[in-house]
């Protein structure tokens, strides 16, 4: 499926974007993006993203993916709140509706957020009834409408985060390449600058969104040739990354990495990845003084009513790999089982990871 001049101009009278080059050069993007951490629904809440902050100086932390009718007409406050020392942190959003995008990017851009980015890559089930998510690859013009109507009422940048393609492949494409160009070129085009690409297939039907993180093989390739042929674009890569080794070797070819899954399990990787690709003077912290800092933070966030239980579920792989991790983990959970409120606890827990 081929986009042709004329259908092009017409999209992009219709949405205001006359002059691709030109509304592109509007938004001027500054953010490091070499070293991201990717948005995860339960898990990078504002807890978890100050912890690996401590963790990271300069990573790009995004945040579980918000609807945009939940921060509309929701607890903003609940929702959208964060402590300054995540900068830089990206909102990302969920949603379809470009009226409804644009009020809640509006939100979160005056709650301090540095980007907005659109989610176009969830595959879950709940998420396609809602018509947004990966089954909006499907749909690039509506995409960019979104797009567009974001730029317009916010400052930052608006980005976007996708999969190579969908399956089963909307009618008219021929393989997977020719939907991601599709969609990039068209998104792009209302004047999305950066794009975030999960270098697997989302299958609507028939896996779990667990699977979709596994099964679909990794397509690295895919995104170096819409790299190679969107140079002006910036391409963030993201899925399966999980050694130095790794990002040494897909680093050099992309504006960034965005890291998931191993930033969770083992967020000590991102203080490595930050010494090896960002910095080579930082000293790498030791992770008992990572958590020396958290206490205070935990303390303050007892303080507003957050529960222990729930920082700490975050700080569990800090010793991954290491003697006396599972020892530490059990000795956090069963103290926050107990109930404890005293954020001591990480103190406490140091002794056991000292004896090893
Ligand atoms: C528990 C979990 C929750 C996720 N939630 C989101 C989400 O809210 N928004 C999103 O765009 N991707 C979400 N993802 C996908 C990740 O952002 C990322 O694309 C995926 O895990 C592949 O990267 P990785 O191999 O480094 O983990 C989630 C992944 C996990 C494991």
């Amino acid at each position: 499926m081929r986009c042709t001049g004329s259908i092009l101009t017409r999209f992009l009278d219709r949405i205001g974007a006359h002059q691709p080059d030109t509304y592109m050069a509007l938004a001027a993007d500054t953010l490091d993006r070499r070293i991201c951490v990717a948005p995860m629904l339960d898990y990078t809440d504002r807890d978890c993203r100050y912890f690996l902050r401590l963790l990271s100086p300069s990573a790009l932390l995004y945040t579980e993916m918000i609807t945009a009718p939940a921060i509309v007409r929701g607890d903003r406050r609940k929702l959208l709140g964060f402590d300054p020392a995540e900068h830089p942190v990206a909102l990302q959003l969920g949603g379809s509706d470009p009226r409804e995008l644009a009020e809640a990017a509006r939100i979160g851009e005056e709650f301090g957020y540095d980007e907005i980015n659109l989610n176009c890559g969830c595959p879950s089930d709940r998420v396609q009834s809602g018509r947004f998510g990966a089954c909006l690859m499907a749909e690039p013009e509506l995409v960019a409408e979104c797009v567009a109507a974001m730029r317009d009422s916010v400052r930052i940048p608006v980005t976007v985060k996708c999969r190579i393609a969908i399956e089963p492949l909307p009618q008219g494409y021929s393989d997977d390449y020719a939907l991601l160009k599709r969609f990039v070129e068209i998104v792009a085009a209302a004047g999305c600058e950066v794009f975030v690409v999960h270098a697997r297939r989302a299958v609507l039907k028939g896996l779990s969104p667990k699977e979709n993180r596994e099964i679909p093989p990794l397509r690295y390739d895919l995104v170096r040739q819409l790299r190679a042929e969107f140079p002006k674009l910036k391409l963030v890569l993201n899925g399966g990354l999980r050694s130095l080794e790794q990002v040494a070797e897909e680093l050099p070819h992309f504006d960034g990495v965005m890291i998931g899954r191993e930033a969770y399990n083992n967020p000590y990787f991102l203080a490595q990845l930050h010494q090896r690709f960002i910095d080579p003077h930082w000293p790498l912290p030791s992770r008992e003084a990572v958590l020396e800092q958290l206490v205070p933070y935990v303390r303050a966030r007892i303080e507003e009513g957050q529960s222990l239980r729930t920082i700490l579920r975050h700080v569990q792989g800090l010793y991954a790999g290491l003697p006396n991790a599972r020892a530490w983990r059990r000795f956090l959970s069963e103290q926050a089982a107990r109930g404890t409120t005293n954020p001591q606890v990480l103190l406490d827990s140091l002794r056991i990871v000292r004896a090893a």
